[in-house]
């Protein structure tokens, strides 16, 4: 996608530099517009490097063509102003077009973001406040500051929002909302077994995929909570993160939390055995050999049956042999609307991997095998198919 950044006159500036090289890593155009106070906090080189595109900054400086703010704005598909000093908030709000990036955007008709950048008693003026609100009245999104110790050591509102906030952001105003009003719960990672204070037993399950799919379907613009084993990733951005030890823990969770969903994705790999008996205090090395005796933890979807019904449910099956027949019996006992099947073995193992070669079976015994790609276009796939059986639904 074509996108513009506008880039005003606050210390956060140099912060635009990461974001325009984040969007440049996901393939997107990036133009950037700089005021001229801006110039003096970065360089426009450094934009430069990154977007391979000189920086626009002054309206008629000879460099550009004297429509070159009428052709930006054909080209962009988004705008975002970052920082958005208090002076561009003032001047969109009331359609001032004095330099080159207020110009612009009068002229632009597309989707703008603005994340505020400035100090906390500049933020929260009435004037300024006033005046975002004129924006969102306008349709302009704001992508509100965050907390904490400004440049200028005050504390409070006015550090602009982290970069993959602004991100996430981005990515769902370019991404159709098609799970609007959805609610979806997605598990993730594996549980895990205490022994004693020190240890457990757990499982190679690194959570990718099933953060993966929240992260997707948030951006779809599903309510999205997950429901996290132990792993240690960042939340998605626009998902609700619940954390929990055992498989005991997130079946709990996952009873109190269903009713209010329409759909459970069981990407987690709770573990199916618990040691027996828990050890309050560390257990001393003694002995040539330590015997555990572990008992059976409840199956998850099999328990929730009862909540499950006329929810979408989708499961994984990761097996190490015999995929496709085991992964059927378990799409029939788990009652799945679908199940995605994974080889866990060998060299294209889904474990901590970013790819996953799947098949994805049906109720009606379809099978849909998906080349190795990556889990978070396999997570797309995954929320497409839901779609479907949503929209079926909804048909009936
Ligand atoms: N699952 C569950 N409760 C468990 C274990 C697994 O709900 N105690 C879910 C997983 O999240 C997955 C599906 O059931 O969506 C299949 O998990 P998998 O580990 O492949 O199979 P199991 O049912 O545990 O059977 P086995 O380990 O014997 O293959």
């Amino acid at each position: 996608m074509n996108i513009v950044i506008g880039v005003t006159g606050s210390i956060a500036a140099y912060k635009a530099i990461d974001f325009a090289n984040q969007l440049c890593k996901k393939n997107h155009n990036v133009r950037v517009i700089m005021t001229t106070h801006a110039t003096k906090f970065v360089q426009p080189l450094s934009f430069e490097t990154i977007t391979h595109h000189s920086v626009i900054s002054n309206m008629f400086d000879g460099q550009q063509d004297a429509l070159e703010h009428i052709n930006l704005a054909k080209w962009a598909d988004l705008c975002v102003i970052a920082p958005a000093d208090a002076n561009i908030i003032a001047k969109m709000a009331h359609g001032i077009a004095d330099d080159f990036l207020s110009t612009f955007i009068l002229a632009f008709d597309g989707p703008v973001l603005v994340a505020p950048a400035m100090n906390t008693v500049m933020y929260h003026q009435a004037v300024t406040q006033r005046n975002l609100s004129l924006l969102t009245e306008y349709g302009y999104e704001i992508v509100s500051p965050a907390n904490g110790l400004l440049a200028c050591g005050d504390v409070g509102d006015g550090k602009l929002a982290e970069i993959e906030k602004l991100v996430f952001h981005v990515e769902k105003i370019l991404t159709s909302q098609s799970l609007t009003g959805f609610r979806l719960l997605v598990t993730a990672g594996p549980t895990v077994g205490p022994i004693d204070p020190v240890r457990y037993v757990t499982n190679h399950s690194s959570g990718k995929m099933g953060f993966s799919i929240a992260q997707e379907a948030a951006l779809r613009g599903a309510e999205v909570t997950l429901v996290a084993g132990k792993v240690q990733r960042t939340t998605p951005y626009g998902v609700a993160r619940i954390d929990v030890a055992t498989t005991e823990d997130m079946l709990e969770q996952l009873k109190v939390l269903m009713p209010d969903y329409d759909g459970l994705i069981m990407a987690a790999a709770p573990a199916d055995y618990i040691p027996m008996e828990y050890h309050e205090e560390k257990i001393k090395k003694a002995g040539d050999s330590l015997t555990i005796v572990f008992k059976k933890n409840p199956d998850i979807l099999k328990t929730l049956k009862p909540v499950l019904i006329d929810k979408i449910v989708v499961g994984f099956a990761a097996e190490s042999h015999q995929l496709l027949e085991n992964a059927q019996k378990k799409l029939a006992e788990k009652n799945l609307d679908f199940i995605v099947a994974n080889n866990i073995a060998g060299k294209d193992s889904a474990f901590q991997s970013d790819y996953n070669t799947a098949t994805i079976i049906y109720k009606d015994g379809r099978q849909q095998p998906i080349p190795k790609q990556l889990k978070t276009e396999l997570a797309g796939n995954i929320l497409d198919e839901i779609q479907r059986i949503r929209h079926k639904k909804e048909e009936r």
